[in-house]
């Protein structure tokens, strides 16, 4: 058993659940001492920490808002071994790299950093479809993960899994272009009669970014585009404008909508909003919906 002081704490921000996932799968492996969810507010527990894990989803070929603001602000020891694991569907882009420039511009630096194929939760494919992928690329990632903690508790050095450099220049390019775009992604978002005003969709947006108003939700303007709200929502009444539309629906089927609540400051009780089924609130944990 690996002594506390050389546990590596583990960090996560997933809104579908495939990066929680891996992170816990992982967190298992190394015998993790913390695993704790990305916020623009971290807290002090990496400070002491000799290996250092941020597990997370790529979104537009790169690094979600939150995840890089959070590179920017973990207190961390510069000796310390930083690795990263990115969760995507097929293009990593330029992901570790805009990690490695944070932490290179904070006198650290990326060890290494891995990226994990896991179902699409984006493109605009029926869930019938990714639900027959699903298990074959879930299963091969998990393969690669004993691979991955053998190489984090040898503390190797390796260079980080990115697209190749023509596809990584311009999906940095991209990203830089749509990162401010993203924060408004929430526009798109409407809901319909359906909604119970059950709170869950409040309740997992890892960013505060929803409040209920008059038992219906309401976005702020603050979006990560991570897609739990519309994703998470028991009764399916959350809609995207635009090309994605209707048609996305995807949930890790091992990872259940509570664990993804993030205590935001100011909460004392992580479980105040959780949905109760006493109450007549349906089960955030339903089966997907075959479209
Ligand atoms: C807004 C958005 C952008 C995405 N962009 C990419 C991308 O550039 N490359 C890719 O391979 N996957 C992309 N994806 C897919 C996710 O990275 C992938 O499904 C991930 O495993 C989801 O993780 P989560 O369940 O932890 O949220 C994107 C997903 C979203 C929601
Ligand atoms: S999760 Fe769905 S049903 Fe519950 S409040 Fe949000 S939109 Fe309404
Ligand atoms: S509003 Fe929805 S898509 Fe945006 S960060 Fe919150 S849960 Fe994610």
């Amino acid at each position: 058993m690996a002594s506390t002081q050389n546990r590596p704490r583990l960090f996560w921000f997933s809104g579908t659940g495939n990066s929680l996932f891996v992170a816990r799968e992982l967190a298992r492996l190394l015998e993790a001492e913390v695993l704790e969810p990305v916020t623009e507010t971290p807290s002090g527990t990496a400070r002491d920490a000799s290996r250092i894990g941020i597990v997370f989803p790529v979104y537009c070929f790169g690094l979600p808002r939150c995840v890089a603001t959070f590179l920017t602000r973990v207190p961390l020891n510069s000796d310390a071994y930083v690795f990263t694991v990115a969760t995507m569907a097929l293009l990593p882009g330029a992901a570790h790299r805009q990690a490695e420039r944070i932490l290179e511009a904070r006198g650290a630096a990326l060890a290494a950093g891995w990226s994990l194929r896991m179902p699409d939760n984006f493109s605009p494919v029926p869930a019938s479809f990714l639900q027959r992928a699903a298990g074959r690329v879930e299963a091969k990632t998990l393969a690669r993960l004993e691979g991955i903690a053998e190489h984090v508790r040898q503390a190797h050095r390796l260079p980080a899994e990115g697209s190749g450099a023509p596809l990584r220049g311009m999906g940095d390019w991209l990203h830089r272009r749509m990162l401010p775009r993203m924060a408004h992604w929430d526009r798109g978002f409407r809901v319909d009669a359906s909604c119970t005003g059950c709170g869950l969709c409040e309740r997992i947006c890892p960013v505060g970014n929803i409040l209920l108003d008059d038992g219906k939700p309401v976005w702020q303007g603050s979006c990560e585009a991570c897609y739990a709200c519309m994703q998470w929502c028991p009764v399916d009444a959350v809609h995207c404008r635009g090309l994605l539309g209707n048609r996305l629906h995807y949930r890790n089927p091992h990872v259940r909508a509570e664990e993804l609540f993030v205590r935001l400051p100011g909460e004392e009780d992580a479980s105040l909003r959780t949905p109760d089924p006493a109450a007549g609130h349906p089960s955030p944990d339903r089966p997907m919906p075959a479209r």
